[in-house]
């Protein structure tokens, strides 16, 4: 074997070692007969068990209003891993012993007799860790939080001061609607756990390419050196969705994209692209960064939300050939409903390093590809060299992220043309995850409940990056005053959004860049 390649397998040799430390625990999942539960956690968990990454001893136990046996709940989840697990076909011998340790209890989630007989069933597990190390899984909606967390309380199933075991609420989004409601919500909370107990999850951050955006700033030596606002002329991240709202019409009446997708997972993408450098990567100091950082994002005055926000609302349209509804013919969804299915937005970010430097995002539904990606644009050279044989405009250098799918990195450059003339042409370096380290990425869920367990709060929101973020998005609620949208705001489904979308780019001489195809 190369030497190189020895290192290099004795590198990855030592990051597997670096397995979490799990205590045997119990999972409790309310909301265990939603999507959510079928979807992801229980396939997430699966996988995990899989791995051997579970501990030792663990059990789950599913708590909903349907009546149900944990035989009937275990049959149910094994068909639905058939549809879900992302690795064909399920080893039934891992399913048997998964399988065993699943048990189902029904109630209502404000009910006090059903937390008595959740903490019966709990107390009746085999050993003290399994009965006092307890994760409880909040998949219900977010009105129902507080209740769960107060029942669980006065069941004597949640402490603020567990002397040597531990208990943890995992909550969903999204964590409240706006700033005063997460703040109320944050506040009562922590009247029964600590926040040190409370992990707010934001899928995103399970991402294996959102949580390399770290590894690629700080643990290479070449590209920080021109992360900043000599360098950079200006940053575009697109969150784009090819399908329309489907069936969560009645949900997204309440959200639209700008609570949907911008202030989580818009807002924690921009801040691990711009935040600096942490002092370690422990939770505390990471998200002190992104806190540093989302608080230097200016807010907007209402007056200013125009200029610098452009929303819009799908109508009928034809998706890569398909034909899509309008947004107001969804099911669940108000005829004259003026919920934003698009978002695009100009920030700027006041402190030393972005000053000046506009960041551009855009996230919608029905738009023409699914892709999320982060585009780095940086200055172009003083065109003096080429001039004669280009013409003025010479293309920027550019780093792209790609999010998903296709994961990966790309540097774009200018490269000569082969041939006896000058002709340049912009050529592009890429790295692929799949071609690199085979096809197989861990689902975002796997990490974070793993790190749930362990303890590790790292890839989960604080209170304070919570607040910051809606502040954000409020500024921009409060310029929308509940105005009606206008008729320039609507784009036929399979578009970029609305034209004024474009504008806010091309007012500067910029433009949004399509993600990039697959090579
Ligand atoms: C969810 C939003 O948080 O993220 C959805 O509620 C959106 O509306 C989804 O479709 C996108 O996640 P992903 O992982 O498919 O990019």
């Amino acid at each position: 074997m190369h030497a190189t390649e020895a290192m290099d397998e004795l590198m990855t040799c030592r990051l597997e070692q670096v397995r979490k430390a799990v205590e045997p625990c119990t999972l409790v999942i309310f909301g265990a007969s939603g999507d959510l539960t079928a979807r992801k956690l229980i396939p997430a968990l699966y996988h995990l068990a899989k791995g051997g990454q579970m501990p030792a001893e663990f059990r789950i136990v599913g708590f909903a209003r349907r009546e149900k046996s944990d035989a009937s709940w275990r049959a149910e989840l094994r068909e639905a891993l058939d549809v879900f697990s992302h690795s064909q076909p399920v080893d039934e011998a891992v399913w048997a012993g998964f399988a065993q340790r699943v048990h189902y209890c029904q109630g209502d989630l404000d009910d006090a007799a059903a937390y008595a007989k959740l903490a019966a069933m709990i107390a009746g597990l085999p050993n003290e860790a399994l009965q006092k190390n307890l994760l409880f899984y909040l998949a219900t909606s977010p009105s129902q939080f507080s209740v769960v967390a107060a029942h669980l309380h006065e069941a004597k199933l949640l402490h603020r001061d567990a002397s040597g075991n531990w208990q943890r609420l995992v909550v969903e989004k999204p964590f409240g609607h706006d700033l005063a409601s997460a703040r109320e919500l944050n506040h009562e909370l922590t009247r029964y756990a600590h926040e040190q107990q409370v992990f707010r999850i934001d899928h995103y951050l399970g991402k294996e390419t959102v949580q390399n955006i770290l590894t690629f700033r700080f643990a290479n030596s070449i590209f920080e050196r021109l992360w900043h606002r000599d360098a950079v002329d200006h940053i575009q991240i697109t969150v784009s969705e090819r399908l329309g709202v489907g069936t969560r019409g009645g949900y997204y009446e309440e959200a639209g994209a700008l609570r949907d997708m911008v202030q989580n997972h818009l807002m924690q993408v921009l801040a691990l692209v711009t935040m600096e450098p942490p002092v370690s990567l422990d939770a505390e100091p990471v998200r002190d960064e992104k806190v540093k950082l989302l608080s230097a994002v200016r807010r907007l005055q209402p007056g200013q939300v125009a200029g610098q926000v452009v929303r819009g609302q799908y109508c009928e349209g034809f998706v890569g050939g398909e034909a899509q509804r309008s947004y107001r013919q969804e099911p669940k969804v108000q005829p004259q409903s003026n919920v934003e299915t698009f978002v695009a937005l100009k920030l700027f970010i006041d402190n030393w390093r972005w000053a000046g430097v506009p960041i551009y995002l855009r996230t919608g539904k029905a738009l023409p590809v699914s892709a999320s990606e982060v585009r780095v644009q940086f200055k172009p050279t003083p065109n003096v060299l080429f001039a004669a044989q280009c013409g003025p405009l010479l293309d920027a250098n550019a780093l792209t992220l790609r999010l998903q799918p296709d994961e990966g990195i790309a540097l774009r450059f200018t490269g000569k043309v082969p041939g006896v003339g000058y002709g340049l042409r912009p050529v592009r370096m890429h790295f692929s995850y799949d071609s690199e380290f085979g096809a197989y990425t861990p689902e975002a869920y796997e990490r974070l409940l793993l790190d749930a367990i362990a303890g590790d709060a790292t890839l989960f929101i604080r209170r304070d990056e919570v607040e910051q973020a809606w502040q954000i998005t409020d500024s921009i609620r409060a310029g929308w005053d509940g105005r009606p949208l206008e008729k320039c705001e609507f784009y036929p489904a399979g578009n970029w959004g609305p034209h004024l979308a474009d504008q806010l780019l091309t007012q500067s001489g910029r433009a949004w860049r399509e993600p990039y195809p697959v090579p």
